[in-house]
């Protein structure tokens, strides 16, 4: 059992308001969780303390070369009123594949698990309970040693902070359009592609903005190699339904192993879908989407749950999907997913942990 040393605010801030959109990422809760890193002493001094600015070093390591880990999951008001955590052990073990990538010393399972529900907890009050809202929770390690050589760094923070958040898009659950980019790559195998790091968010901003201006959400990458098979979308892994059948990338080390993936994988299957998990050229989806083979189109991701895709641009062409409106796998995907999370359907045994 972590042992966490509490110091509680004394000065609460204002929660939001039941109607607030609460836009992604933008309001953040009371308290933080913070663990500190020191070689030889391994990771120790867990505490919750109230909400604040970090005093780092402008030296700190994490600023040069970005050895930082980052993941995200989300906390659920149930329907009698449980605390709920989806899936948080895949969290957990991707966040220690992470570290291994990085070098950065991994946390122990049990603790990073007690972490998370110490923080939830405290700052329960802030879950929101609107339909498609909920609570979620980022933590990450940052590398903090003053120096700048390049090697490993011998001190960490893991923190965790808390953001109460209605969609991550501002289209909802209706689709979105995707901008399939053919000039810059994400991340190629081999490299940190599979990892969640800043890195490769950083890596995505170029091609996002091209995206913004024309009108477009979100980028859908290709292969740093051949350019030519569908890898995953800047905050979310890629489903397609062809002909009856779910298709999604396989993992081939440059694309994120993600949780919601995994789990709609799972679901597919168990509803009686042919899922495939394997290469999907660009032109293949070209072919789908002007033949009419190409049914559904959706992303899947921890912020973006499950959001259709209404359109993909490839090139010169506007490839539609589905006529624009949401399909039916993806929303009984939708329901059934946030569903699980609630508490409102029984998931597979382990989707769903209580926190209190
Ligand atoms: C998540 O879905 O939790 C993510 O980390 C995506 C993020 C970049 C918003």
């Amino acid at each position: 059992m972590l042992h966490i040393r509490y110091e509680l605010t004394q000065n609460p801030k204002k929660k939001p308001e039941k109607d607030d959109p609460l836009t992604f990422g933008t309001i953040f809760t009371d308290h933080m969780f913070v663990m500190d890193y020191e070689e030889g002493k391994g990771w120790h001094d867990a505490r919750v303390i109230p909400y604040q600015p970090l005093s780092l070093m402008p030296s700190a390591m994490v600023f040069h070369y970005g050895q930082e880990m980052f993941e995200g999951l989300k906390a659920y008001k149930g329907e009698n009123g449980n605390v709920l955590l989806f899936r948080p052990d895949k969290n957990i073990e991707r966040a220690n594949n992470t570290n291994r990538r990085l070098c950065i010393p991994e946390i122990n399972e049990e603790d990073f698990l007690d972490a998370l529900k110490a923080i939830v907890k405290v700052d329960k009050d802030w879950i929101p309970e609107k339909e498609g809202t909920s609570l979620y929770i980022r933590p990450f390690i940052i590398a903090t040693d003053p120096f700048l050589g390049v090697r490993p760094s011998h001190t960490y923070k893991f923190i965790i902070i808390l953001s109460p958040v209605g969609a991550y898009y501002k289209e909802g659950l209706n689709p979105v359009k995707i901008w399939i980019e053919d000039e810059y790559v994400r991340a190629v195998k081999g490299g940190i592609g599979e990892a969640k790091t800043g890195g490769n968010y950083v890596a995505s901003l170029k091609a996002q903005v091209k995206a913004h201006e024309e009108g477009y959400s979100q980028v859908l990458w290709l292969d740093g190699i051949q350019r030519k098979y569908i890898e995953e979308v800047g905050a979310m892994n890629i489903f397609f339904k062809i002909n009856g059948v779910v298709v999604t990338p396989m993992l081939t080390g440059s694309i994120l192993p993600g949780v919601t993936r995994a789990s709609v994988i799972e679901l597919c299957k168990e509803w009686g879908y042919p899922v495939e998990e394997r290469k999907i050229s660009v032109d293949e989806i070209y072919e789908a989407a002007k033949t009419g083979a190409l049914e559904e189109c959706f992303g899947t991701g921890t912020a973006a749950v499950i959001s259709p895709v209404g359109e993909l641009r490839f090139e010169q062409e506007k490839l539609q999907v589905g006529g624009g409106k949401i399909g039916q796998l993806s929303q009984r995907l939708y329901d059934t997913v946030t569903g699980i999370q609630v508490g409102k359907i029984q998931g597979p045994n382990g989707w769903c942990v209580i926190v209190e």
